[in-house]
């Protein structure tokens, strides 16, 4: 079995973040998301894999390498020249992929738990595709699948009336006939092959579709509030290390990852929380469901429940800073003197909230 992982798309809902930064690279707990889809198809016994990206960036390939190193397979790279949708996606890795069986994965889904189960459901099944669904609040944001007798019936993407309350999540098990059905199918209104529309395909042509319920978690990491959830379900997960130093002054509670060269200083850290290498906080508390990046200084401050990326500095904060995504190389200093002010030097949609 082989795996195909998308990697493109705009990530627009992340911007300002997304303007500088492929979506898939944003940390989540201090790991890009993309390395959590390869993790995943890792430890579901699949190792040829191959990665999807936008032709007009070379940052995914340049940052995620040839795979040998990191994990001890050689990765796959397929440029997409322009956004096709999903469905083009799968068919740019029809060479690839060959007579084998895959997996079409979301490289911005995340999921608790891994594949590996429903990768030998699908196997067990001999169906021609197995769609895992997750139960969501707002389906008409996904695909939806219509179920009667426990049977997928049909499939629409994005519905104004979503005939039930699953999301069709993104990872896709599919054999061959998938390539027939992508081929088979017209661009939507929004000028985009569907990968919904190629499974009513594989339903209306007689090919057979099962499904596992995910039960556990699931998201799509495409808004802040679901990267800031992604981190608090992966942080509550990890186990406690410390390869810095903490002086004697500093308080260390619960869960904590702390990197190679961190230097905590009269400070309280009250996990889950991993701080990056070479990271400076002092005077200061990190808050539970905090990921703070590489080379950042955090001084007389608080934060909480927040993704800090590499080399930002957070100084003097008077107030605590939460729920809170700071991109690489960002300040939030105090304004020194008087009067009292904000000073703002802020990119292109960015977002501030005041109280
Ligand atoms: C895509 C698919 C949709 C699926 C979702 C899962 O939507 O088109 O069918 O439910 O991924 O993450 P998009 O994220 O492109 O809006």
């Amino acid at each position: 079995m082989k795996a195909l992982i998308a990697s493109g798309g705009r990530g627009t809902r992340l911007r300002p973040i997304t303007h500088t930064q492929n979506k898939h690279l944003i940390p989540v707990a201090n790991k890009p998301i993309l390395f959590y889809a390869i993790e995943n198809a890792l430890n579901a016994g699949i190792k040829d894999i191959a990665i999807v990206y936008n032709a007009d960036s070379n940052d995914v390939p340049e940052y995620i390498g040839d795979g040998i190193e990191r994990w001890g397979i050689k990765l796959t790279y397929i440029a997409q020249k322009t956004p096709g949708g999903l469905a083009e996606v799968v068919l740019l890795a029809e060479d690839f992929v060959g007579n084998d069986k895959f997996v079409f994965y979301l490289g911005d889904n995340m999921v608790v738990g891994g594949i590996e189960k429903f990768k030998k459901e699908f196997l067990n099944s001999n169906k021609n595709c197995w769609l895992t669904l997750s139960k969501v609040p707002d389906p008409n944001r996904f695909g939806v699948p219509e179920i009667k007798k426990g049977k997928i019936i049909s499939i629409e993407e994005k519905p104004k009336k979503p005939k039930s309350d699953f999301a069709v999540t993104g990872m896709y098990f599919y054999d061959k006939n998938i390539f027939k059905a992508c081929k088979s199918i017209k661009p939507s209104k929004r000028g985009e092959l569907e990968i919904s529309d190629a499974h009513q395909w594989l339903l209306e042509n007689g090919f057979t579709i099962g499904y596992s319920e995910i039960t556990g978690w699931w998201k799509d990491t495409g808004k802040p509030a679901d990267l800031l959830e992604a981190n608090r379900l992966v942080l509550d997960n990890i186990s406690s290390s410390n390869n810095g130093k903490v002086d004697k002054k500093s308080k260390v509670l619960g869960k904590v990852i702390i990197e190679d060269g961190a230097i905590i200083k009269d400070s309280t850290i009250r996990g889950p929380v991993i701080v990056g290498k070479n990271c400076l906080i002092e005077g200061s508390y990190i808050g539970p469901f905090t990921a703070i990046g590489n080379n950042t200084q955090i001084k007389n401050s608080e934060v909480e429940y927040s993704i800090v990326l590499r080399d930002c500095k957070i100084n003097n904060v008077g107030i605590r800073i939460e729920g809170s995504i700071l991109g690489n190389d960002v300040e939030v200093v105090d304004a020194n003197g008087k009067p009292r002010v904000h000073r703002f030097m802020i990119g292109d949609q960015s977002r501030i909230e005041i109280s």
